[in-house]
């Protein structure tokens, strides 16, 4: 039903003011605190001892992976574990090369420069981080004209780390001069219960195995709404139960909070409808989804489609985007015969 439909702010994986505040607070410092990631963790945690014990910077690192997962936590543990600071910028604030060389030019020795959105620099600016994360050095045009010259000036070695939701808009230049590149995977419920007991210690919220649990199973595999429905559970907890939150009052505080089992809102749903209502199913274009559901594309590729094709309901192919038999379930449509399931 169209009206059973969560407020859209609650599960969705772009931070919202309100977790903006909080989030600093609930951020894990070191790698024994970072929940999850087992891979990425691991290997980071031996760069990081080798990297300490030639008393070298670490190689650069490129974190990729939708919102929310922990890639600027990472970045904030990767300076912390290499016992050094960290400066932070994103693609979008850095317009001009001058902005970058500025930053550059006056960091520490073994720094850390978390560079968020690293997608949406500019080609000039792009162009100036090729020689600086290659051998530590700016090369910068003094003058105009014919009187114009490149100077180039040396930098402290330094670690950048570069987030971005969107691996794919990613310039095969700059790509390939990241050492450690990795994609952060949706974490399981198990990892996201432990999150939320994690959260619910720092918040002063009590709650129980089975209460962490249930908010785990909705929360789309991602921290940040993890700790955004331990939140809203909590003011549940408080007005109707007796303050603890366990799986009676977990259930039906989401419940309330119109969260369904997959964590899915109301975009979600229409995108699976849309596309087995108005395309029997699909291939639909990328575009025209998200005209149809009134979203921008980037929403979608973003923020719904990775969940949805990690869980198995909409499959992307090179002509555009499926529902699976899955779609169809949940829906409670019966799919034509033919529809694939979500193996295949
Ligand atoms: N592995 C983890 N263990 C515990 N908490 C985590 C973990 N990863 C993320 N979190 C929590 O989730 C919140 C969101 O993480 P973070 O801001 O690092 O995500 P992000 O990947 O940078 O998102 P965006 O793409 O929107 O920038 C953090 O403040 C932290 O509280
Ligand atoms: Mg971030």
């Amino acid at each position: 039903m169209a009206s059973m439909s969560p407020d859209k702010q609650l599960l969705s994986s772009a931070p919202d003011s309100e977790d903006l505040g909080v989030e600093v607070s609930l951020r894990p410092r070191s790698f024994s605190e970072y929940i999850g990631q087992k891979r990425i963790v691991d290997k980071l945690g031996v760069f990081v001892e080798a990297a300490l014990g030639r008393r070298e910077s670490l190689d650069h690192v490129l974190l990729f992976g939708p919102p929310g997962l922990g890639k600027t936590t990472l970045a904030h543990i990767i300076a912390h574990e290499m016992e050094t600071s960290i400066r932070t910028t994103s693609g979008p604030v850095l317009e001009r090369a001058g902005d970058l060389a500025a930053i550059l030019t006056n960091l520490q020795p073994g720094e850390v420069l978390f560079i968020d959105e690293i997608h949406r620099l500019g080609p000039t600016v792009e162009e100036i981080l090729y020689p600086a994360l290659e051998d530590y050095s700016l090369d910068l045009i003094i003058g105009q004209g014919p009187a114009a010259r490149t100077m180039r000036i040396d930098l402290p070695p330094f670690t950048l780390v570069g987030a971005t939701t969107r691996a794919g808009l990613i310039t095969a230049p700059l790509r390939a001069r990241f050492g450690i590149v990795h994609r952060l995977d949706f974490y399981q419920p198990k990892e996201l219960s432990t999150i939320i007991r994690r959260s619910g210690q720092l918040l002063e919220i009590s709650i129980d195995e089975a209460g962490a649990d249930e908010i785990a199973g909705r929360s789309r595999g991602t921290p940040r709404v993890a700790n955004r429905l331990l939140r809203r559970v909590r003011d549940y907890a408080q007005v109707h139960g007796s303050g603890t939150i366990d799986f009676e009052s977990a259930s039906s505080a989401l419940k309330l909070l119109e969260v369904d089992e997959f964590g899915f809102d109301e975009v979600d749903r229409k995108i699976l409808a849309t596309l087995i209502d108005q395309y029997q199913g699909g291939p639909a274009g990328i575009q025209a989804l998200a005209a149809a559901v009134g979203e921008d594309r980037g929403t979608l590729e973003d923020l719904y489609e990775p969940y949805l094709i990690q869980e198995g309901f909409l499959r992307r192919t090179p002509r555009g985007r499926i529902a699976t038999r899955r779609a169809y379930d949940h829906l409670g449509i019966q799919p034509p015969s033919g529809v694939v399931g979500s193996l295949f």
